[in-house]
Formats: structure tokens, C-alpha cells, sequence
């Protein structure tokens, strides 16, 4: 299937020297923001928020502005015809229509690629449930090619929530495509990395380890991704409280680590990295934050300049087969096409909107 827009649902749908070029277009839009303060004027842009945010809402609302266009949309479904039962084909059909470009995040996975099948205009993903979180990534890149000077060569230590982070996972997709990255994977067994994205690192031929210990792991790492444990996508509060303040950055920990580490997050820090750390010159997550800005106005002018056609999706209709994953956007709205790919060594199908995996 085909859409006549140019979206961005997954980096993994672009090569890396597109990557490259958005990042690099948002170093130069850091070093001369001016330069680009009328590049969108007379566009709009449409910010559909299904889940709570405050940096990616409010950072593509800056990035849309400073280009100079306008800003329509929501951020609590309950204020729209959502709260009537709206698909999100209706919504993204009629949003659509009144903007040039559409930001979308929901707490279901696979929920932006659906929007992308019937939107008459480009889409962002701006997290999709535990899935993916592409535009933090782009900010991430941007935050190390400016903070580190470079893309390779780089042990990352991932911290706390492993299996629900929406942005270490769309983050591993990324730097594992640049050469001898090394990944520490510090988390509870619960909270493990998903097996899916452990076998991407493999087959873009970068290498993991997995550790439970933070203070064991810091002296290794270039870089601590330090992630919050994501309470909202628990099974049940006993669970989450199982799970809570196992891992805590503090400025103990911080004089194990390298004088050239930096630490990032994603942001909203619950109680993993105590207000301390805060002076440290190597706690980069607060310039992180005002860098996705920048990486958000590249995002936007390149894919509004390009305007080149996407695929929506490669895969098939198996006849009678359906995604097991019950956080799958094709479980909550059942006109969708299903469409699976076959994975590996082609005993697993895989779901094109969420990537779970089962046998076949
Ligand atoms: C992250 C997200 O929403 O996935 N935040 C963000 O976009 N800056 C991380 C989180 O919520 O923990």
C-alpha cells in the first residue's frame, strides 16, 4: 500500500544518511536558528495528543512556530469527537484536510501507521505505546553528534525500563546501524530489553550485554540512557511498585562513571536520577530536552520539502490470522488491513503495525 505523503512512523523506514541529513540540518538550525524562521510560513500543523506529554507536544509546537507556521490540534481526547467513539481513520481524515502535516501520539501500538494508511497529509509518530518514539531518537542522535562528536564507536548503558521504553527501543534500532556501538542493557529481569529489538542489534552486527547492576556497569559507558520506570503501561499497581526505585542515578554512582560520560533521559524523571546529579557538567538531559527543538524544525522542513510518496505497508493478509499482541492497534480497531511479514528465518510472522512476533 501507498500513500502519496512522505510520514515518519519508524526511522527504520529511511536510510541512515536520511537520518543524517535531518540531524545534521538540526545542528545547523542550533547554530543559526534565525536563518530558518520563515521557511514554513502559511503551513499548519496538527498535533493529535491521545496520551499525556509535555516535551514532545510542546517542543514540535515550538519547532512549528519558529519555522513560521500555525498550530492547531489537541492534547486530551476528551475534548474532541473522540470521546464519541471516533476511529482514528475518521479523526486523521478530517485533521488532515485542514493541515500540511499531522503529529500523532496514542497509547496503543501501531497506532500512527494507521493513521499514516488514510491521512491526506504527511504523519509523525510521536510514540505509539511501548512501541517506537522516532522523534526522540532523532533528538538523541542530535544530542550525541553535538555532546560526543560522534555516532559510533560508543558504549551506551540503557537503564530501568527496558521493555516498555517506547525511545531505548526506536534508540538501538538507530545507533546499531552506525559501526562498533556496544550496548549495556542494566535492567530487572522483568523489565528486560524485547527480544526483537535484541535481534535487530545482532543482525545490524552491533553487540549487547545485560547486567543488573548500575554501579557494576557506569565505569564501562560512554553514555547512560537513564529511562523512567513507565508506570502507566503496568498490569496492575503491585507490579509497578515491584518494580519502582530499583534503579537510582546519584552523584555516588556519577564519581564510578568516566569524566567524559554523559547521561541522558528522556524525560519526566520520576526518582531515578536525584536532583544532584542536576550540577554535574556531564547530565546532558535538560540541553537534551531544549535540542529537540531543533531536531523537530529539521524533522518538519525535510519532510515537508522532500514530498515524497511512502510506502505504507509491505506485508500480507494471512486469511484467519490476527495479532496476539492485546496492545496492537489492529485489536482495537478492526477495519484495518492486517498485514504480517515473515521475520528471520521465516518460522516467525510478524505484525507490521507493532512488530510482536509469533510462530507460525
Ligand atoms: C518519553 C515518552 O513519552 O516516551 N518522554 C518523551 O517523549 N520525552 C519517555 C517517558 O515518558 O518516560
Amino acid at each position: 500500500m501507498y500513500s502519496e505523503y512522505q510520514h515518519l512512523i519508524d526511522l527504520s523506514d529511511y536510510p541512515v544518511s536520511w537520518w543524517k541529513k535531518v540531524v545534521d540540518l538540526g545542528e545547523e538550525i542550533k547554530n543559526d536558528p534565525g536563518k530558518f524562521a520563515h521557511e514554513c510560513d502559511g503551513k499548519v500543523m496538527a498535533t493529535l495528543f491521545y496520551e499525556p506529554s509535555t516535551r514532545t507536544q510542546m517542543s514540535f509546537q515550538t519547532a512549528m512556530i519558529r519555522l513560521g507556521g500555525q498550530i492547531i490540534g489537541f492534547d486530551n481526547p476528551a475534548n474532541s469527537s473522540v470521546s464519541k467513539g471516533e476511529t482514528i481513520k475518521d479523526t486523521t481524515k478530517i485533521v488532515s484536510n485542514y493541515a500540511d502535516v499531522l503529529v500523532i501520539r496514542h497509547p496503543i501500538a501501531g497506532a500512527a501507521k494507521a493513521a499514516s494508511l488514510t491521512a491526506d497529509c504527511s504523519v509523525i509518530n510521536a510514540g505509539d505505546g511501548g512501541h517506537l518514539h522516532p522523534t526522540q531518537t532523532l533528538t538523541d542522535l542530535l544530542t550525541l553528534q553535538i555532546e560526543k562528536k560522534t555516532l559510533s564507536g560508543l558504549t551506551i548503558g540503557m537503564c530501568g525500563d527496558l521493555i516498555n521504553g517506547r525511545t531505548v527501543h526506536s534508540l538501538c534500532k538507530a545507533l546499531s546501524m552506525f559501526p562498533d556501538n556496544k550496548f549495556i542493557f542494566i535492567s530487572t529481569p522483568e523489565l528486560m530489553m524485547p527480544a526483537y529489538i535484541k535481534d535487530i542489534i545482532k543482525a545490524n552486527g552491533s553487540t549487547y550485554t545485560e547486567m543488573n547492576s548500575l554501579e557494576d556497569a557506569i565505569g564501562q559507558l560512554d553514555v547512560l540512557y537513564m529511562t523512567r520506570i513507565q508506570q502507566e503501561r503496568f498490569a496492575s499497581e503491585a507490579e509497578y511498585l515491584a518494580q519502582k526505585n530499583t534503579y537510582v542515578l546519584d552523584k555516588r554512582k556519577m564519581q564510578l562513571a568516566k569524566q567524559d560520560m554523559i547521561v541522558m533521559h528522556p524525560l519526566p524523571r520520576v526518582d531515578e536520577i536525584t536532583v544532584d546529579v542536576d550540577d554535574d557538567p556531564r547530565a546532558k538531559y535538560f540541553t537534551q530536552a531544549k535540542y529537540g527543538v531543533f531536531a523537530r524544525m529539521a524533522l518538519i522542513l525535510t519532510i515537508l520539502n522532500d514530498k515524497k510518496s511512502s510506502e505504507t505497508l509491505r506485508g500480507k493478509v494471512y486469511p484467519g490470522v490476527c495479532c496476539k499482541n492485546p496492545k496492537c492497534i489492529t485489536n482495537y480497531e478492526h477495519y484495518l488491513p492486517k498485514s504480517f511479514i515473515y521475520s528471520g528465518d521465516h518460522t516467525l510472522l510478524e505484525c507490521e503495525y507493532c512488530d510482536d512476533r509469533m510462530l507460525i
